[in-house]
């Protein structure tokens, strides 16, 4: 959700925000700005992609002090005025800002009582404001900022240059994610490593309520009472080609291709076999300790929370206890009973989601035990639990989530059979499983070999207007998922519900007009899925049938087959076609499929 870059170094800054903003465009991509201090500020910021903004920055842009930001519009259109970076009245001080001023109308009214005068319509112009009115009195930009931001509800990353401060950036945090990187003689600050590891991979992250002051060479962290703190430093180890696709013609086709690396990434050195057991060094978590729990609650937000569901069946078949998902956006809101007893799991490919977040941070608060199952190291939510397992699936850059939703179901099953094999699963089920989840890297690839058939069926069904996803149980949520991608990537309207339900209510869409997906694995529900498909069929229905055989064509006008496993795993597998198929529909319908209208990856706002 919205990009930040920021710069102070030797080199000209603007041909290195204008980079980094590239590699958060990702994130946000509505506008771009970027303000470049030398002997004054110089600001070039339009409407639409960072791509628009660089032809426009001219080559006389000089000048190693910048900012840069790409916007996800929440106050005000998008447009060239409410773009980033704004400017105090003065043009002296420049801000570009991630995150929510909830009080941003109250400080507006009282800055132009004032005489400040408003260009745009976006909250982040009363921090320019407010900045330039502290710093005349500050004895440096960093109080000045400190100062300001005392009168300031809400959320925010923020990065601040002042045109009488040239040698230095003043970047703070509270709730929407800063991170620092520290190059030779120069630094750097963005709300995402993406745009870092193209020129180090020595970063430190701010927590909230932090301030940093960056120079070119090195940087003071102070907590909000303006006490120094001291900072480690991380070494990160996604590397800039990571952060390109590869050949490919979109990133999710590069995620979705990645998938047996990834998952095997996700298992390695994880699983044993003496013991069948998995060794989740990162849980923290002593024996007595983990067979303690009477309950576990998983909380994440979309996909993740789908992938939880799947998490949830995972625990409950293989650990027998008693496990649930709730999206972490609802838990948060309604006062959660949080027991001692409750296992609970945050779950986050970019470990920034501000609503997951706040919900680790509100079970915290209430003694909650949590761990968290987080793709990006040293994250916000990653550095909030108490333990937890990294994904290892490298950096998503797609909005739409693909490897992060395998590799979290994979971690979950390694998380199932944990605590299964220190409570009463046996060692026969734990080899079975450990040996179902290294099968999985090489059955991914069978699936991926499908592509040529699911983009046929993608292109056949991409033109109805809606689409029902079923399944049941284990089903479900590989459903739900699958109309997930459906929707936020392709724009078809797509309803998921579990195939026992439909005929209670959902069944009366059903028609020509109306394809089913159907999650038909060969589990023991398997007879009472092709009752359902029966019952679609005889209503008009064409179905698109998803499983580990084909049927009668009485019962499906289409069957992609995919690999079997152990029926637990299943439904790792089964998701992988779904992906293809949003994203061959999304391509059919000429979609900008890395970046679905009016969305962003990682959502830092409420
Ligand atoms: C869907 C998608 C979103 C994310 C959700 C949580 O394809 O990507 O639904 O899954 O916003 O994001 P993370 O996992 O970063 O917390």
């Amino acid at each position: 959700m919205c990009g930040i870059v920021a710069y102070v170094g030797p080199k000209d800054a603007a041909p290195i925000l204008l980079e980094g903003l590239q590699r958060l465009e990702y994130r946000g991509y509505d506008s771009a700005g970027v303000v470049v201090s030398n002997k004054g500020l110089r600001m070039r910021k339009v409407k639409g992609r960072v791509a628009d903004l660089a032809a426009v920055v001219p080559a006389r842009f000089k000048g190693g002090l910048g900012i840069g930001h790409t916007r996800w519009a929440t106050h005000g259109a998008p447009s060239d005025i409410n773009a980033h970076p704004h400017l105090s009245g003065d043009e002296r001080i420049a801000v570009v800002h991630n995150g929510i001023i909830e009080n941003a109308d109250e400080l507006r009214a009282k800055l132009e009582a004032d005489g400040a005068i408003f260009l745009s319509e976006t909250d982040t112009e009363v921090l320019s404001h407010l900045i330039a009115r502290t710093v005349k009195e500050a004895d440096s930009l960093e109080e000045a900022v400190r100062t300001a931001l005392k009168r300031v509800v809400g959320t925010y990353g923020i990065a601040v240059i002042d045109s009488e401060r040239p040698g230095e950036v003043v970047v703070a945090r509270n709730g929407s994610p800063i991170v620092l990187g520290i190059g030779e003689k120069e630094m750097f600050a963005a709300s995402d490593v993406a745009a870092l590891v193209r020129y180090t991979r020595q970063v430190v992250h701010l927590e909230d309520g932090e301030i940093a002051v960056l120079r070119a060479d090195g940087f003071n962290t102070f907590a909000s009472d303006a006490r120094e703190t001291a900072k480690e430093t991380l070494t990160v180890d996604w590397e800039a080609g990571h952060y390109d696709t590869g050949g490919y013609e979109h990133y999710l086709l590069k995620e979705i291709s990645e998938q047996p690396d990834t998952v095997a990434r996700t298992l390695r050195g994880r699983l044993d076999d003496r013991f069948h057991i998995a060794h989740l060094g990162g849980l923290n978590m002593d024996a007595r300790e983990t067979r303690s729990f009477r309950r576990v609650k998983i909380i994440g937000c979309g996909s993740a929370y789908y992938s939880g569901q799947i998490g949830a069946q995972l625990i409950e078949e293989l650990a027998r206890i008693p496990a649930d998902a709730e999206p972490a956006s609802e838990f948060r809101y309604r006062s959660p009973v949080v027991e001692a007893d409750t296992l609970y799991v945050a779950i986050s490919q970019s470990g920034e989601t501000y609503d997951t977040l706040a919900a680790v941070q509100e079970l915290k608060r209430k003694g909650g035990r949590v761990l968290g199952i987080v793709n990006t190291v040293g994250s916000a939510i990653a550095r909030e639990c108490d333990g937890g397992v990294y994904l290892h699936a490298g950096p998503e850059v797609s909005v739409a989530s693909t490897k992060a939703f395998t590799s979290t179901a994979v971690a979950f099953a390694l998380l199932a059979l944990h605590l299964g094999r220190v409570r009463d699963l046996s060692p026969a089920d734990g080899r079975r499983i450990c040996d179902g989840l290294r099968r999985l890297p090489d059955q991914i690839k069978e699936i991926l070999a499908l592509e040529p058939q699911i983009r046929e069926l993608a292109g056949k069904y991409a033109e109805s207007p809606s689409m029902m996803f079923v399944g049941r149980v284990r089903g479900y949520p590989v459903a739900r998922e699958g109309a997930q991608k459906l929707k936020e990537i392709s724009y078809v309207h797509a309803e998921a519900y579990p195939a026992s339900e439909l005929k209670h209510g959902p069944l009366a869409l059903i028609g020509p007009d109306m394809p089913t997906v159907a999650i038909v694995p060969d589990d023991e529900l398997l007879d009472k899925n092709l009752t359902t498909l029966g019952e679609i069929r005889a209503r008009g229905g064409r179905v698109l049938m998803v499983g580990h055989r084909t049927t009668d064509p009485k019962l499906a006008d289409d069957c992609v087959v995919v690999p079997k496993n152990e029926t637990e795993l299943d439904p790792i597998l089964l998701s992988i076609p779904l992906q293809l198929f949003a994203y061959h529909a999304a391509v059919a319908l000429e979609r900008d499929v890395d970046k679905p209208r009016n969305l962003a990856k990682s959502v830092t706002v409420e």
